[in-house]
């Protein structure tokens, strides 16, 4: 088995591949100033905004927040797994692949983690065929055996060591098992090894984009607790990032025009089975802003589905809340709120697949929802009440990215507070200051891109930001400010990307974003690297660097205190006033991070 690939040897393809010739070869890019664009290959579009920047050696895509390196690029549009991304840049640059760690081979965490939970699919499959009373309860719950191998719906036997007497034969392979979720360690005193995470359970897989089991969700036959059991987070499964259903929805249409949004994997199951195809189940989780991502990805259409009662109302605001960020012009964004008591499943148990799809056709509009909603909780009658409504709605707002969709949604609240749009666009306006979402959302590049305005993200995340764009500026920076050595949110990444870029002038931002690939904090900074940058060239890049650096700095309080404070933690205990002193100088006055 092949050793882990070196970072060097990252860095070196990152630095020879061009980007702009690699997608070019895939996608039809058209020349835009210093840049290249093209229509997203990512998300259906008739006009491009999708920019290829050979500067940063990275992509992004505007309307569907697609971002990446060339390494990413070919992984999501080719849909390798990185060490086959990786193989595939190599050989287009004839370079052979090294491997690190000669006789201790290790794979990436999971690369092997999918044979075996192939396997134990498989091994559930063939349990459900010999259990009479799964088959039963399956068949009593109107779920086909033509579904259960459309779903790989399975069985995990009644015992405590199934899964690990087949395949835990090593040590090896029982770590195997522990990393994939399928079993548990012991925890009590005295006690050793360990037992089958799933007994006596149907078993749902989730499948990512590939149709590769990551996970399971297994339902309990009789009445327990608890009803459902997921797979642990695991180095392949991520619950915010999976959506149960989508890799079968996209085997079963060829183009997917919308999505419902349901909760459970049951309802996914009947749905299709009834003849909408079209549906997927988040995983005990509300919507994520990565589910959004993903999904809008592969459609224009989501509708979510939640019960009528209080709690699916409240599920449904929240997930509105985390949508509004990605509603925009050609998506449509539905609400569909069922019968008190019914979920799909039972519904369209009940009544059919076209009685549903009428209930579908009839989901309220997101805008409708919103404004609906902010009606209810406010007296219309009175002025002060329409106000007390545009205040409400202005947080909210501010999250919806400017466009028409953005237009309509104001002229639409403006009809239920009886007032003209423009004015209320103005009092939506007013007073912006700290309120979240006022960091405006990426705006295609080129000469109709209005600038972002500087100083509204916070200044360290503009920092971050600038270092992404610009690695050289770092080299302007004489004398790293104490500051930096803090602990909060933000702190720890400035200081490595202060430390690496000092160290390695040369980096570009594809060879940076790289190196966070691996870490949760990587998707955020290749977000960054992927908007728009202010500064244009290096040596104004290198003072404005110096002087967000003063600015924090300042920002944290009298800076020169807090230096002293930082320095002489460094060299002894800090007295608890001290402490006090330094809690409240970083606390009260450390940049605010966005979101
Ligand atoms: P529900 O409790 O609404 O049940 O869970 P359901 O989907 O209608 O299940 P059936 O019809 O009784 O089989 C919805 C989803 O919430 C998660 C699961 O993903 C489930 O599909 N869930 C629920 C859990 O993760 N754990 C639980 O104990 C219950
Ligand atoms: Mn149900």
């Amino acid at each position: 088995m092949a050793g882990r690939i070196p970072q060097a040897f990252i860095d070196e393809l990152i630095a020879r591949t061009d980007i702009v010739e690699l997608i070019g070869g895939r996608v039809q890019l058209k020349k835009a100033g210093r840049e290249w664009k093209a229509c997203c290959p990512f998300h259906n579009e008739k006009t491009p905004s999708f920019w290829v920047s050979p500067d940063k050696q990275f992509y992004h895509c505007f309307g569907c927040g697609a971002h990446g390196t060339a390494l990413g690029f070919l992984m999501e549009h080719d849909k390798l797994p990185f060490p086959d991304a990786v193989e595939e840049l190599a050989s287009r640059l004839g370079l052979e692949v090294p491997r690190e760690g000669g006789d201790a081979p290790r794979t990436r965490p999971g690369e092997d983690l999918y044979e075996l939970l192939a396997s134990v699919t498989q091994f559930y499959r063939d349990s459900l065929r010999e259990s009479k009373r799964a088959k039963a309860y399956l068949e009593g719950r109107g779920i086909t055996a033509e579904s259960c191998v459309k779903f790989a719906v399975g069985y995990a036997p009644d015992a405590w060591d199934a899964v690990l007497r087949r395949f835990g034969g090593s040590a090896a392979r029982e770590r195997a098992l522990l990393e994939a979720g399928l079993v548990v360690e012991r925890s009590g005193k005295g006690e050793s090894g360990c037992y089958d995470r799933f007994r006596d359970r149907v078993m749902f897989p989730i499948r990512d984009a590939r149709g590769r089991p990551i996970a399971f969700g297994g339902r309990i036959l009789d009445q327990g607790e608890p009803k459902y059991l997921n797979s642990p987070e695991t180095a392949l499964f991520h619950k915010g990032r999976e959506l149960y259903g989508l890799y079968e929805a996209r085997q079963a249409l060829r183009k997917v025009e919308r999505l419902l949004v349901v909760e459970g994997y049951v309802d996914v199951v009947r749905l299709a089975q009834s003849g909408i195809a079209w549906s997927v189940a988040t995983l005990g989780t509300a919507t994520t802003p990565e589910h959004l991502n993903r999904l809008f990805r592969v459609t224009s259409e989501l509708v979510f589905c939640f019960d009528g009662d209080t709690a699916g109302r409240n599920a449904a605001w929240r997930a509105l809340e985390n949508a509004l960020e990605h509603a925009r012009d050609g998506r449509q964004l539905r609400f569909l709120f069922l019968p008190e008591g019914h979920d799909p499943d039972t519904l369209v148990g009940e009544e059919g697949a076209a009685a549903f799809e009428a209930r579908v056709a009839g989901a309220v509009p997101i805008s409708e929802f919103l404004v609906g909603q902010l009606v209810t909780r406010t007296d219309l009658s009175s002025i002060d009440g329409r106000a007390r409504l545009a205040e409400l709605a202005r947080p909210l707002l501010a999250r919806v990215p400017p466009g028409v969709y953005r237009e309509l949604l104001v002229e639409h609240l403006a009809e239920a507070v009886r007032m003209p749009a423009g004015r209320l666009e103005q009092l939506l306006r007013a007073r912006v200051p700290g309120a979240r979402g006022t960091a405006a959302p990426p705006q295609p590049a080129g000469a109709r891109r209005p600038p972002r305005s500087a100083g509204r993200q916070p200044l360290l995340t503009q920092a971050i930001q600038l270092l992404l764009h610009h690695p050289g500026a770092a080299q302007s920076v004489t004398a790293v400010p104490a500051w930096v050595a803090g602990e909060q949110k933000g702190f720890p990444v400035l200081r490595e990307l202060l430390e690496t870029t000092r160290a390695e002038p040369r980096l570009s931002t594809a060879q940076l974003i790289e190196r966070w690939r691996e870490r949760p904090e990587g998707a955020r900074l290749a977000e960054l690297a992927g908007e728009e940058s202010l500064v244009r060239d290096a040596r104004a890049a290198g003072r404005e660097l110096v002087s967000l650096l003063e600015r924090i700095g300042l920002e944290l309080g009298p800076g020169k205190r807090l230096d002293e404070l930082i320095a002489a933690s460094r060299e002894r205990r800090l007295s608890d006033d001290e402490q006090k002193e330094f809690q409240g100088l970083l606390g009260a006055k450390a940049p605010a991070r966005k979101r």
